[in-house]
């Protein structure tokens, strides 16, 4: 059985080197929103027991490693990450349908609640003549079209878009396919390096599940009571 329900739909990124910083944070946010992304930068500077630091709080954790190998490699992956009992892992769609399928079997392995596993489709730093190079024909639309459905075919929960992409996307894999979004910004907020960007609300009504939010809710002076107002503009437009 995976999981199911969170507290809310926001997750904020651990974007940090700073262990005490991240450990602060967690702490803080635990009660309100409803979890936090580790990725590359802090999951290879603080490995499990970092991980362990965080998830002691109780608050959900997305690992964020994108995990891309031969299905036999990425299969030991995802068994030895849900070990850690996180709440979302996720892959590179562009490993192919096996290696999808061997992670969505790897994860149906593990004792309790599995984990939701995603699929990462076309990194948003990549454009149409980025995937022409690559021997990618069409857009960088189709292709993450086509990645998606061959993420629904091989098991997976659902995959992390952009918010330009929900519709489409929710049009072609249905209601139940997880749609995992960063590029929020609440309005008036300082968008940053993210380039296309939408508010909480619109994403949602667009059909996100999770929004992934970090600069706005961790730099904030006071980043539990910026989670706070989100979350509370996200319930009333509920
Ligand atoms: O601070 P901000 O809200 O822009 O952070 C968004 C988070 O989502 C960061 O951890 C970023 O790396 C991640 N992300 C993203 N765009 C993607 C995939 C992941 O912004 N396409």
């Amino acid at each position: 059985m995976s999981k199911t329900s969170f507290k809310n739909p926001i997750f904020s990124g651990l974007d940090t080197n700073d262990r005490a910083e991240a450990e602060a944070l967690a702490r803080q946010l635990a009660p309100e929103i409803g979890g936090l992304k580790i990725g590359l930068e802090f999951f290879y500077a603080f490995g499990q027991d970092g991980y362990r630091a965080v998830a002691e709080t109780g608050i959900p954790i997305f690992l964020d490693l994108k995990l891309h190998d031969i299905p036999n490699t990425v299969a030991g992956g995802i068994r030895s990450a849900c070990q850690l009992n996180p709440a979302i892992i996720n892959v590179h769609a562009s490993g192919g349908v096996a290696m999808m399928q061997a992670a969505a079997e790897a994860a149906k392995e593990t004792k309790g609640a599995r984990p939701w596993v995603i699929g990462v489709t076309v990194l948003t730093s990549l454009d149409d003549a980025d995937l022409h190079a690559m021997g990618v024909s069409g857009t960088a639309q189709d292709q993450v079209l086509r990645l998606a459905s061959n993420a629904q075919a091989a098991g997976l929960d659902g995959v992390v878009c952009s918010p330009m992409e929900i519709e489409a996307l929710r049009a072609e894999c249905g209601p139940d396919f997880k749609l995992i979004v960063p590029g929020i910004r609440p309005a008036g907020a300082d968008a940053g390096d993210q380039k296309r960007i939408m508010t909480p609300q619109d994403a949602l009504a667009r059909g996100a599940d999770i929004l992934v939010i970090s600069r706005p809710i961790i730099k904030a002076d006071n980043p539990a009571a910026a989670a706070r107002a989100i979350a509370a503009d996200l319930a009333q437009a509920a």
